[in-house]
């Protein structure tokens, strides 16, 4: 960890990571069986196997990693954060197969095509308005392409009536993922599929009423909301 990486200040870097799992219920049986959900659908989706060396960018505390960790060789989990960092690695300190790197996803410390898979999942300096309209959110898809020899897998939550109420976060559509994927990371075979919230056809009819009853259940948690809906789409490098 020898990268200075100085966006945030060390203060805030802590409070991100001290109430990250409780905020996102990461330590609830529901938070684990919604990471093992995607980890899953990610892993059939992707065609992810036991040979692949993977790179993780904005790993967070590393719930996803710890998922698919058993599923793949190697894994390099980054993210700018170093306290992210450091949960990860107490989560993790039993798998061999994990390695670590402070790294800002602008520009990852890696040459070309150096892992079969490269993967982020909700990194909000890609999905947050601004980042789509200065066109940083693409140059760091481009950097997630250029240390990929294959795959791209971008997980991102669902553009539902209720995900669409988020401040500043800018939620795609399955059909707009695909077009960026498509169009311009230049990427083929793009498959995207909705990893937790299988039945998507049900906003159509509920819409905002939907949106209304589940926010009463859930109160002011962002739980459910997140819970609605969450792509994953994967595109390869090779045609
Ligand atoms: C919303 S969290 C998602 C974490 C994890 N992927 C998950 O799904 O639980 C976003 C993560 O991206 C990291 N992050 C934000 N900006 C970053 C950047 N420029 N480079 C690398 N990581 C970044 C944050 O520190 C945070 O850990």
């Amino acid at each position: 960890m020898s990268l200075e990486i100085t966006s945030e200040s060390p203060d805030q870097y802590k409070r991100n990571t001290s109430n990250f799992d409780s905020t996102l219920r990461y330590d609830t049986d529901f938070g684990y069986s919604k990471m093992s959900s995607i980890c899953n659908k990610m892993i059939k989706n992707s065609n992810i196997t036991l040979n692949d060396n993977i790179l993780e960018i904005g790993g967070g505390t590393g719930e996803l990693i710890l998922k698919y960790a058993n599923y793949t060789r190697n894994i390099v989990v980054t993210d700018i954060n170093p306290y992210m960092i450091k949960v990860i690695q107490q989560k993790a300190r039993d798998n061999k197969n994990i390695f670590y790197a402070l790294t800002d996803a602008k520009k990852i410390p890696f040459k070309d095509n150096s892992f079969n898979v490269v993967l982020e999942r909700n990194l909000p300096l890609i999905y947050l308005d601004t980042f789509i309209s200065d066109g940083t959110a693409i140059k760091v898809l481009n950097e997630m392409k250029r240390v990929s020899n294959d795959k791209v897998v971008v997980i991102h939550q669902n553009n539902t009536p209720l995900q669409r109420k988020e401040a500043g976060v800018h939620l795609f559509n399955e059909s707009e993922l695909k077009t960026i994927l498509e169009d311009d990371l230049e990427l083929v075979n793009v498959k995207v599929i909705n990893a937790v919230f299988s039945n998507p056809f049900l906003y159509s009819f509920l819409e905002e009423a939907l949106s209304r009853e589940i926010e009463k259940i859930c109160g002011d948690s962002f739980l459910l909301k997140r819970f609605s809906g969450c792509l994953i789409a994967c595109g390869s490098k090779m045609g």
